[in-house]
């Protein structure tokens, strides 16, 4: 290893090269805190060649690498296993001027989705996936797992927004395709391919990124509602509303759990049993077809609604604000599933009872994005490793018995790999490590992560 660092020092400078312990430590975990371990270094490339420099580097003496954006993953995918280089992508950080004649942008795969928004907000534009984490995952990562989010019901998800991509691939070699044609129907779309790759294939580092309209009003309804189906059913009457953005769940021990970490007062005087949060945005006040929309709606049990920006983020908070209040009480095994909507009732009813089972005394705080189906299951509490085990396999094999996925927005990492099973087929399996061997024959990327 010494001669490799000293290799890597050449290229980046020795500031660049992070074998401190300390120094390291804070990118030997992720936003979950439950995994750790130690990487020979951390690494941080400039730019394009100098992260082709460092992969070849490795690549030469067989070291391999753990890819790593702004670290607020969820299934250790970012997280070295086993002395790993950890190459950081954060000093990838150019934003290019806004092509506003074509709506798109090219940035670097270390730019924040915040920075990303300050950049195209004031023309009007925006970037159409966005999620609490915004001021520290990075667009590389978002991509690198093709991140979901809050937006998703009218914008689709990260893979939808990319028009290029320029990536390293496992032997240094660069792919760059940034041109962002509408159409170019020529052949594999790898853009489309390293979106989701979770750093399996190549190491992305720059990209060009479709751009939508910034709709200039905006509402936001809490509802209080006594049922998971009152929510589906609001959601459903909701889409005929052209500017339907947001959909999102909650129950009423989350909200009792935000409260209690931020301090936020109650929205409502009394209490209710589930909370949907909606907001709509377009280019003239949605707020009237919006409130016509809720007076048809009798399972609406009261509404808290806001236009203006503080109020919206207000009510955004008590959604918002789930992942923080959860990890302020201990660390919790994080799930991340989806079902058909038709049968997100069901799930939502069925999962507290199926941790239960296996993990008796352990708390299931349950919120998500209901028109994707995505419900976070966040369990606390579980006694020790085996019940922790048990929990997922019986709330994964319980989604994958409503004909769900055991991971709609956050991937698949180490975390989640032994059940990938349970959402793809062994030829879909054996098809994926196809495309990993051509890519990357000897395992330097993301060894582990995703697949075997
Ligand atoms: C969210 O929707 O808030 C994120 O997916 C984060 C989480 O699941 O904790
Ligand atoms: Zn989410």
């Amino acid at each position: 290893v010494s001669g490799l660092l000293e290799r890597l020092q050449a290229v980046l400078g020795p500031e660049h090269v992070l074998v401190d312990p300390d120094l390291r430590a804070s990118y030997e975990t992720d936003w979950t805190r439950r995994w750790t371990a130690t990487a020979s270094a951390v690494v941080r490339p400039a730019d394009t060649s100098e992260v082709a420099d460092v992969v070849r580097t490795c690549a030469a003496a067989g070291q391999p690498m753990v890819i790593r954006g702004g670290g607020t993953g969820l299934v250790n995918g970012s997280v070295p296993a086993a002395g790993e280089v950890v190459v950081s992508l954060e000093r990838l950080r150019t934003l290019d001027a806004v092509d506003e004649v074509s709506a798109q942008i090219t940035v670097g795969a270390g730019v924040t989705l915040a920075a990303l928004q300050a950049q195209v907000r004031p023309l009007g534009l925006d970037f159409g996936v966005d999620f609490a984490a915004r001021d520290s995952c990075t667009l590389g990562g978002m991509v690198a797992t093709n991140a979901g989010g809050e937006r998703v019901l009218r914008w689709g998800v990260t893979r939808t927004q990319v028009a290029g991509i320029e990536a390293v691939l496992a032997d240094g070699t660069v792919i760059s395709r940034l041109a962002g044609l509408p159409k170019d129907n020529t052949g594999y779309d790898l853009p489309g391919l390293l979106a989701g790759s979770e750093g399996t294939l190549a190491v992305i580092t720059r990209l060009r990124l479709r751009l939508v309209p910034r709709l200039p009003a905006r509402v936001v309804a809490l509802l209080a509602l006594e049922s998971v189906a009152a929510a589906v059913d609001v959601v459903r009457r909701l889409r005929s509303l052209a500017s339907l953005e947001a959909a999102e769940l909650f129950l009423a021990d989350g909200l009792t759990l935000v409260r209690r970490h931020t301090g936020s007062p109650a929205p409502f005087v009394a209490t209710y049993p589930v909370f949907l949060l909606a907001e709509c945005a377009a280019r003239t006040d949605p707020s009237e077809e919006l409130l016509e929309l809720l007076e048809g709606a009798a399972e609406v049990a009261d509404a808290v609604i806001a236009s203006d920006a503080p109020g919206r983020s207000a009510l955004w908070r008590y959604r918002e604000a789930h992942t923080e209040s959860i990890n302020a009480e201990g660390v919790p095994v994080k799930l991340d599933v989806a079902v058909p909507l038709p049968r997100l009732a069901e799930a939502v009813d069925r999962l507290p009872g199926v941790v239960a089972a296996v993990a008796p005394g352990a708390r299931t705080v349950l919120f998500g994005h209901v028109n994707e189906g995505n419900l976070h299951v966040n369990v606390l509490g579980a006694p020790d490793a085996a019940a922790e085990h048990a929990v997922e396999v019986a709330v994964l094999e319980l989604v994958a018995g409503l004909d769900g996925s055991i991971s709609a927005e956050h991937g698949v990492g180490r975390a989640k790999r032994e059940f990938l099973r349970l959402s793809r087929g062994p030829a879909e399996i054996a098809a994926m490590q196809a495309i990993k061997s051509a890519l990357d024959p000897n395992g330097m990327l993301n060894p582990g992560v995703l697949l075997p």
